[in-house]
């Protein structure tokens, strides 16, 4: 009787790299907006806090800032984003690269543009897999950093500038529209979506997936959030 002889393949490798500062479609609204906004960009100061992958700021010079500014708190990532930058054939005249939270390492600087996609997911704990503790945790109300952000715009915003940054609508989009009259300054939103929260998200929501009213809401075992863009500028 022939025997039978079965060779076993080794099962291929895979690959396991995880890029910590992936872009999502928090990103991708911020990148449509300055692709369709390619006139408030061109020679204009640009700022962008919390840059990660440094797309975002990385749009703003291919499309002509006249400097290009971004911060963050993970030197790992302004490592990459530099390395990226001098890669770029587009570079800005300028640009600056400073790590530390929110406005601390801008000084005094005012910018035409400002961009944020910052942590705001209301949660007091969370780290997702893949991504650093840093990646998406705004605090119990989402706005731990989002507050000092708004804040700082005063003293960063040049006049007749603008800031865009990405607003989880179950966060107080009308909080933040309040805050920032107080403040002189007017808010208008765009790029309104529905983002899909993970199973891991939604367990970490301080106020559970049925707290925030329409704008997270549940289809069958899944559960969605609204975001749109902020638009923030002098009134
Ligand atoms: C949601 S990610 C956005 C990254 C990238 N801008 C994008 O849109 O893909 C938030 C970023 O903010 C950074 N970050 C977290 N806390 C910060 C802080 N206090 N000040 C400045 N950046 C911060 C994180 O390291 C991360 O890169």
């Amino acid at each position: 009787m022939a025997k039978i002889t079965v060779s076993s393949c080794a099962e291929p490798e895979v690959q396991k790299s995880v890029d910590v500062f992936s872009p999502t479609e928090y990103t991708t609204m911020l990148i449509g907006f300055l692709q369709e906004n390619a006139d408030r960009v061109a020679d204009r100061a640009v700022c962008e806090i919390g840059t990660g992958n440094g797309v975002i700021a990385m749009q703003a010079a291919v499309l002509g800032a006249r400097s290009v500014t971004v911060s963050d708190v993970e030197q790992d990532a302004l490592d990459a984003v530099s390395a990226s930058f001098s890669r770029l054939g587009q570079g800005p005249t300028e640009f600056s690269c400073l790590n530390g939270p929110l406005w601390q390492p801008h000084g005094k600087r005012r910018y035409d543009v400002i961009l944020a996609n910052l942590p705001h997911f209301p949660t007091p704990s969370l780290t997702l897999p893949g991504r650093l503790p840093t990646w998406s945790m705004g605090g119990a109300d989402g706005r731990k950093m989002l507050d000092p952000f708004l804040e700082g715009l005063t003293g960063h915003l040049a006049p007749g500038g603008l800031a865009a940054f990405t607003h989880n609508r179950f966060v107080g989009i009308d909080q933040t529209r309040t805050f920032l009259e107080a403040r002189g300054m007017s808010l208008q939103t765009c790029c309104e979506t529905i983002v899909h929260l993970s199973p891991l998200k939604v367990s970490a929501l301080t106020h559970g997936p049925d707290g925030y009213g329409p704008d997270v809401f549940t289809l069958g075992n899944h559960v969605f959030g609204r975001v749109c863009l902020a638009i923030a500028s002098w009134t």
